[in-house]
């Protein structure tokens, strides 16, 4: 799945206003950003599904002794070409979850797998295999926390186009992104969203798509994975009126 997030990577940022590319996030919503709060601010912490590294920037900006890995080159180089801009010292890996005990040494106080991303580890199998890798990375007692879209919400309300609330500016050019989800019947089947994100160069437009595949999980199903993987559920922010929770356990 990595290999549709090559070509996103170079347009990912325009899905995003300026004071999420500073403050970060899905390290913002309720559940991660209590844990955040409660521990130390120098704890290590390492964002397993960086992308281009908006969330992982805005810890180290905090004082959090912070790493970062992907499984997409591109996003990788995206991220390290943010750290560096930015002089962040966060040395950034490429890997897969279920790879990373193996890829690194280094173990963390908080592992987090943010932003709708393990929706790619595509059925229970893969996704346990993926959580059991993202278990492995955090220290005894230390947290793993998983954040997601609510799929079941997205499910039930069939909404298939969803425009972004407002127009980006940067660097004299304008971006709005549009989603336009495919819904099959069954939630566990490929949904596919298309991401189309329509430049204003000077009054020329441009528009440029991108498809995502991926197969959702009801959260009772995330659940019963962790559990599988060794995980134990501490806090959510889950409510099904929201449209994204995070799920914050701890290894057993
Ligand atoms: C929706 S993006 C989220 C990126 C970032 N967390 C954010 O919020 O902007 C999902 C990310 O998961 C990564 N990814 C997908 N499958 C992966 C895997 N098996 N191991 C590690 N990363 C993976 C993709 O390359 C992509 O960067």
């Amino acid at each position: 799945m990595a290999g549709a997030y090559e070509m996103l990577a170079a347009d990912y940022d325009w899905m995003f206003d300026d004071d999420e590319l500073a403050n970060g996030r899905a390290i913002n919503h309720p559940a991660t950003a209590r844990l955040l709060q409660r521990i130390s601010s120098t704890s290590a912490v390492l964002d397993a599904a960086c992308g281009t590294g908006i969330d992982a920037a805005a810890l180290a900006r905090r004082g959090f002794t912070v790493r970062a890995a992907d499984a997409s080159e591109a996003m990788v180089e995206g991220a390290d070409a943010r750290f560096r801009r930015e002089r962040l010292a966060v040395p950034v890996l490429r890997s897969r979850w279920a790879d990373l005990p193996a890829a690194t040494g280094e173990r963390f106080d908080v592992v987090l797998c943010a932003g709708n991303s393990l929706v790619h580890a595509a059925g229970r199998d893969a996704m346990v295999e993926a959580l059991t890798g993202l278990r492995r990375m955090a220290r005894p007692g230390g947290y793993v926390v998983v954040d997601s879209r609510n799929w079941e919400k997205l499910h039930a309300e069939r909404q298939v186009v969803q425009v972004a609330s407002r127009v980006v500016t940067r660097a004299g050019r304008r971006c709005f992104v549009l989603y336009a989800w495919e819904i099959p019947d069954r939630l566990g089947d490929e949904h596919i969203a298309h991401l189309v994100f329509i430049f204003d160069n000077d009054g020329q437009v441009e528009p440029r798509e991108y498809q995502i595949r991926f197969r959702p999980f009801a959260i009772s199903e995330l659940r019963a994975r962790l559990e599988l993987a060794g995980l134990r559920e501490v806090d959510t922010d889950f409510d099904t009126s929201r449209d994204r929770y995070a799920v914050v356990t701890v290894t057993t």
